[in-house]
This record gives structure tokens, sequence and C-alpha cells, in this order.
């Protein structure tokens, strides 16, 4: 069987992407009641990490071990990337070892050229493009919240990022609205958006990309931001906190929006920067809701590119 990566979200039909989000809610639930699961009992797996992580690295080695699997952490300090072996060779040989690379690192090309050499499924946790695991744990928290995921509204203020573009892609893939209200210079990639309106045509979600705030928070049942800062822009801090200031998510950017309507962000946040105290620690925020999603969402993931009768 041909192997299945995750890189952007887009592997991933709209009808297993729903279906992934479905599934997960039951397995929660199944999980929460003490039944346990096995579908990655003798399989293994490691986690190539070029940046640092808290909710990714422990969502995913948590949720191979509860479906019954094993996984390794591997850092830059651990590995012999860090002394110039390459890439593919890299990529070939954890082929031999384990059943799935999940991987975070910088530059997307990056992952793009050990998902071609291994023969494994390669899983994003984070590149400078994309953050599709984030995504589909986000997708599961409207789907709690809401009922559905499919039809509701997600503004996005701030900074064009690798989140916002997965949550472009993805929504769009199975029909959630994204407006994402970014400071000029700031926007999403423009080859980003417009493989999301493409999708967005058939699946009936709409894609705005504008710089005001209350355009892109009217009708919203969510509103959404990010740091300003992201790994590895660290020397631009000055410039981009200053430019993305108007952004902040406070309680005056929920006045359009819909009654009941949520704050998410995808954590770490920068309280005092792109959202206020009381709105990341009052009652919209879903925050920790979606942090705990990650675990539920990506453990049907892994099911699906590495479990039984579906792995390589
Ligand atoms: N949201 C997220 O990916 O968090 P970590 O950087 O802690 O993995
Ligand atoms: N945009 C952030 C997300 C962190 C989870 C970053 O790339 O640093």
């Amino acid at each position: 069987m041909t192997k299945r990566d995750y890189l952007s979200g887009l592997e991933l039909t709209a009808g297993e992407t729903l279906d992934l989000l479905e599934r997960a809610v039951v397995q929660k639930q199944e999980t929460k009641a003490g039944k346990r699961h096995t579908s990655l009992a003798g399989k293994n797996f490691a986690l190539l990490f070029e940046k640092t992580s808290t909710r990714t690295r422990v969502s995913f080695q948590v949720g191979v071990a509860q479906l019954g699997g094993t996984s390794l952490f591997l850092s830059p300090k651990d590995t012999q990337l860090s002394r110039g072996e390459t890439l593919a060779d890299s990529a070939m040989v954890l082929s031999e070892y384990v059943d799935g690379l999940i991987v975070r690192t910088f530059g997307h090309d990056r992952i793009e050229e050990l998902a071609e050499n291994a023969s494994i499924p390669v899983i994003n946790g984070l590149t400078d493009l994309h953050h599709p695991c984030q995504a589909i744990a986000d997708f599961l928290t409207l789907r709690e919240r809401f009922g559905r995921a499919k039809g509701l509204k997600v503004a996005y203020l701030g900074d064009g990022n690798n989140v916002t573009h997965s949550l472009l892609l993805v929504g769009a893939l199975i029909g959630v609205s994204i407006s994402a209200a970014c400071a000029p210079g700031f926007e999403p990639d423009e080859g980003v958006v417009s493989r999301a309106r493409g999708l967005a045509a058939s699946s009936g979600a709409e894609v705005v990309i504008t710089s005001d705030v209350q355009e892109a928070c009217s009708g919203a049942h969510a509103v959404y931001t990010d740091v300003w800062v992201s790994m590895g822009q660290e020397n631009e801090a000055n410039r981009r906190k200053k430019a993305l200031a108007p952004y902040q998510v406070n309680e005056d950017v929920f006045r359009d929006a819909v009654p009941g309507a949520i704050f998410m962000h995808c954590l770490p946040a920068h309280r005092g920067e792109e959202v206020e105290d009381e709105m990341i620690d009052g009652p919209r925020s879903a925050v920790i809701q979606q942090a705990g999603n990650r675990l539920h969402a990506q453990k049907i993931l892994l099911e699906l590119l590495a479990g039984e009768k579906n792995g390589v």
C-alpha cells in the first residue's frame, strides 16, 4: 500500500477530515470513560523536532502510548542531522526503524524532502508554512462547541502565518469560512489563499483577507489569534509588535460576532500583545480545550496513516 503523509492538511479529502473529527469525538469520550484502544500496538514513531514544543511533542507522544505504540523524541542535538547528514539519508534510515515520522522544522521544503525520501508516513508537527495538526484540533473544538464545524465562520486577527494558512486550507476544504484581518504586509501567503479560494468554491466556505478587524469579526462564531513573532522571527520582533498592535483581541472585537462566540489561540500566547489577559483567561476562551484536542484529533490521524489496515 502506498504511504500517505500529512504535510499541508490537503492529503486527506474533505470527507476523510470530517470523518476524522467525528471519530475523534467518539474516541475522546471512550478514552475518558476508561476504554483502552490498541490500534497502534507494535508500532513505533520518531518525533524529529528542530524547534521547541510543549503541546505537539507531548500530545503526540501520549497519543501514541494511549493507542499501544511507542515513540522516540529526537532533538537536533541528538541526531547526525546537526553534523551534516542529509535529510534524504536520515529519512531513509529512520524508515528502516519506525512506522511514522512526526516532524517540526523551519522551511516547508525540509519536511517535503524528508517525506519524499521516507517510505513511512510523515506528519507535519509545524513548519514555517503550515500547522495542519493544530487546524484539525481547532475544528474538533468548534465541532464540540457548536455541534458542527461546517458552515461556521472563524475570524483570524493579526499575523498571516503558518497557523492562519492551515486554518484557511483545512477550513476551506471542510466548509468553514475564514475571514483573516491582517496588518498590511503581514497577509497570508498568496499561493495558500488562492488554493483556499479554489477549495472554498467546492465546499461553500468563504475566504476573506482584509485589514479591517470589524469586517472580519462580523458574524464570526470564533475569533482566533496567534503570536506576532513566530519561532525563527525573533530578530523582527520590534517591527512586528508595532505593526500588529491594532489587531489585539479584546472584548471590543466581539461587538458584531454571534452571541456566544468563542476566543481561540493555538498557544503559547503572549498576554498583553496579541490578546488581552481578560480575554484569554475569561469565559469566551476555548484555548485549553483546543490544546487538549490536539491529543484526540492526532490519535485519529495516526490511526488513519499508520494504524492496522492503513499503514505501509
Ligand atoms: N500549538 C502548538 O503547536 O504548541 P507547541 O509549540 O507547544 O507544540
Ligand atoms: N506561529 C507560531 C505557532 C506556534 C505553535 C510559530 O510558528 O511559532
